[in-house]
């Protein structure tokens, strides 16, 4: 079965689709038959990045019925190995997939003959980017070490959290759920998922084992990205333990990229960072980051539809 990196971060700019391009390049580089896909239709621009300036095809001419089967959308990309399903031409954002549009397209990708697939989901916590998050155990954080971004970034994982919480229940057992979190500590604390899960240990023992083993299946990673001299670069270990406290969820820190011009120069070029710029520290952050991500063992989908 195909591995899937879902790749999310809160914020735009934090270098999603940079590193989405640059995992998927090094992944085709390892003789990988590697797909990426363009899912941040609002601000879709995967395509240059991949060296394919105007895609002649992409995810919108499946949405809009002009091609029957995903797999007929993807491109080829100068790299050897590296195909690009591109969300250029779209004018609509991924939260505005009608629920059926979103259950067709999940089955599709799960269904796609590449290895990896990688998804650029762009930014946001609509129950759709979550939705697509969540097909995989795989998922990647990506966040820059300004405050800004990693308050975004720590919203999108406690968004995560709850919707599998949410996808544990039906419709009415969520909001007796709800209820007896807001009669036991108060107004608003159905927002914090510290109260929630106590909740649930106490109120519904079966799923909160189901919970826990759901939780321990994730393979989490970690990206910190665009970091300077100057900044903490214990920040990305820091986060993890934080987040293991708060949520008891294991998101393993995969390394810094470092900020370096020359991504802004590669891109003006419209050539890729790892081929002109091999011998930065950028380049071998991103190969060390590469690896990490790579070595994932096996997966099992998370798609909760099939
Ligand atoms: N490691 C980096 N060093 C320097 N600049 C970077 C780095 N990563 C990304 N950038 C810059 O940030 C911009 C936004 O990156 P992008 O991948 O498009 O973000 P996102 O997809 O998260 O919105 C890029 O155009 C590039 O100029
Ligand atoms: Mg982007």
């Amino acid at each position: 079965m195909a591995q899937i990196w879902p790749i999310g971060g809160g914020k735009g700019g934090s270098g999603k689709s940079f590193l989405t391009s640059s995992l998927g390049r090094l992944s085709a580089g390892m003789g990988k038959r590697t797909l990426v896909i363009d899912l941040d239709l609002g601000a879709a621009n995967l395509h240059t990045l991949v060296g394919v300036p105007s895609p002649p095809k992409g995810f919108s001419d499946f949405i809009r019925k002009r091609i029957v089967r995903l797999e007929d959308t993807v491109v080829e990309t100068p790299f050897e190995n590296l195909f690009l399903i591109s969300g250029a031409k779209d004018n609509f954002d991924i939260a505005n997939l009608s629920y059926e549009q979103k259950i067709k397209t999940l089955r599709a990708i799960t269904k796609l003959d590449y290895d990896p697939i990688l998804l650029d989901l762009g930014a946001g916590t609509s129950f759709n980017t979550l939705d697509f998050f969540l097909i995989s155990q795989h998922g990647i954080f990506i966040t820059t070490p300004e405050p800004t971004s990693i308050e975004n970034v720590y919203r999108l994982i406690r968004s995560i959290y709850f919707r599998q919480i949410r996808y544990c229940f039906t419709a009415g057992d969520f909001k007796a759920l709800e209820e007896a979190v807001q009669e036991q500590f108060g107004d608003g604390a159905f927002n914090k998922p510290e109260c929630m899960i106590k909740v649930i240990a106490q109120a519904y023992p079966e799923k909160y084992k189901q919970l826990q083993d759901e939780f321990n299946a994730f393979r989490f990673k970690l990206i910190i990205n665009q970091v300077r001299k100057h900044d903490n670069a214990a920040l990305g270990m820091q986060m993890s333990r934080m987040i293991e406290k708060h949520l008891g969820l294991n998101i393993e820190f995969a390394g810094n990229v470092a900020y370096d011009d020359h991504v802004h120069d590669a891109i003006c070029q419209q050539v890729s960072f790892l081929d002109r710029y091999p011998c930065t520290k950028t380049a071998s952050d991103l190969h060390a980051v590469g690896k990490q991500v790579v070595q994932n063992a096996g997966q099992q989908l998370m798609f909760q539809y099939m």
